[in-house]
């Protein structure tokens, strides 16, 4: 097992009528932004019992803020902090809201000219405003980590950065708002947790057992959960069990000690990037074919976590490693998301090269769990996805 230092300081509120507790976790003199969505809170009931809890504190709201965080419209809100002298900040949402309130965080105390150097440097973020989350749609593991992804419409950029100054303060996680998520979004947070699990397992074996069951266990939970919270978002103990594997899926225990790869999540950016293709189903058109290309490395992992998630017990190495590989497209056929990128776009012709070049251009030479990825190996990663 590799050295590592662990210190996750978010604290978590789990469970039914939690959003109730909102006025203990903020400070009482601060000057509170709260920052949504396209309004589904405003809908489903989320919206008024945070400003019911809030009741007496010096509140402001921003809303509007799209899925895949645009740039153009977080630095509107940057500016009504600074005008506001706002000092707190308050995430309702999912993913989205979250990572561009993280970013609002980092942006507020940013001492350059350009916030988007924040996503191009290449620094860890050490400053930050403070900021908790009320989390309306699990998938990301925002809500428990200090990673932030923020898109830029005019050049079709989609970036991520973080820092040890990013993590909330707080995260309330109430299951009771996964009964308003509609099937295509609970498919995409059920796929993007998966994939998450993925990225931090699917490497080679190396004796640190605690973290490959951890791993497991998330992968199998997720799995039992899917089909009931598809069929019934209202069930409260499976919407529960959803819940805390998303967040525990990127929360930054299960990568301790051990070597990742998220080469899916880099090359599938650049797909929402261009095409505007929901984050998860990204994943889920690049995930198989990334185990494929990458066979060799991967399969004796692929081969355990065929064997103890998906029970397959025939066969050899390779074989098991295979089969893997199927159940893994099967799952998310079974959620009703589509793995080939032909499937969401006709004009996908010259995409693996023109992403190949962009990872050209950006220095992303050494990707994978050796380091070994070069951009010609991501475009024949692609070009196997079409
Ligand atoms: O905008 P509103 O109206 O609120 O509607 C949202 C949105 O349209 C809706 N929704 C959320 N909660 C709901 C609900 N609808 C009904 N009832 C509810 N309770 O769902 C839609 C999608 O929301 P979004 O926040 O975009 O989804 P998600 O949580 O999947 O976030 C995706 C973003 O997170 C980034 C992705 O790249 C993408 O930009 N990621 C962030 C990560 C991180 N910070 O660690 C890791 C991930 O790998 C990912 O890259
Ligand atoms: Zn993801």
């Amino acid at each position: 097992m590799n050295n590592f230092e662990f210190k996750n300081p978010t604290k978590i509120l789990f469970g039914k009528g939690e959003i109730e507790k909102l006025s203990s976790e903020i400070p009482q003199k601060s000057k509170v932004m709260m920052l949504y969505g396209g309004g589904s809170i405003k809908r489903n009931g989320i919206y008024e019992q945070v400003t019911k809890a809030l009741l007496g504190f010096n509140l402001i709201e921003f809303g509007g803020i799209p899925p895949n965080p645009e740039y153009e419209i977080l630095m509107g809100a940057l500016e009504v902090i600074k005008e506001e002298k706002v000092d707190f900040l308050l995430a309702v949402g999912g993913g989205s809201v979250i990572d561009g309130t993280k970013f609002l965080s980092a942006a507020a105390f940013f001492e350059g000219d350009n916030p988007w150097d924040l996503l191009t440097q290449g620094k860890a973020i050490k400053k930050g405003m403070p900021y908790g989350a009320v989390l309306t749609l699990p998938a990301t593991g925002s809500e428990m980590n200090s990673g932030l992804v923020i898109t830029r419409k005019e050049t079709k950029e989609k970036l991520s950065t973080g820092g040890p100054a990013l993590f909330p303060q707080f995260s309330i996680l109430d299951p009771e708002v996964v009964k308003s998520i509609p099937q295509h979004h609970l498919a995409n947070g059920i796929t993007d947790a998966f994939t998450h699990v993925l990225e931090q397992y699917m490497t080679y074996p190396m004796g640190a057992l605690l973290q490959d069951r951890f791993a497991e266990s998330i992968l199998q939970t997720l799995i039992e959960v899917a089909p009931v919270i598809m069929k019934d978002p209202s069930d409260y103990n499976a919407a529960a069990n959803f819940m805390w594997s998303c967040t525990m899926a990127l929360n930054g225990l299960i990568n301790k000690g051990v070597p990742e790869d998220w080469t899916v999540h880099l090359m599938g950016h650049e797909l929402t990037a261009i095409f505007g293709i929901d984050h998860a189903r990204t994943l889920a058109i690049l995930a198989p074919s990334h185990y494929r290309y990458n066979f060799e490395t991967k399969k004796a992992k692929l081969a355990q976590y065929a064997e103890r998630v998906w029970n397959v017990t025939e066969g050899n190495e390779e074989e098991k490693a295979k089969a893997g590989i199927e159940k893994t497209e099967e799952f998310f056929h079974s959620l009703d998301i589509k793995t080939k990128l032909s499937e969401y776009t006709d004009d996908y012709s010259g995409t693996a090269e023109n992403i190949s070049k962009r990872f050209s251009e950006r220095n992303w030479t050494g990707l994978g769990e050796h380091q070994s990825l070069k951009p010609e190996d991501v475009e024949k990663i692609i070009e196997m996805s079409y």
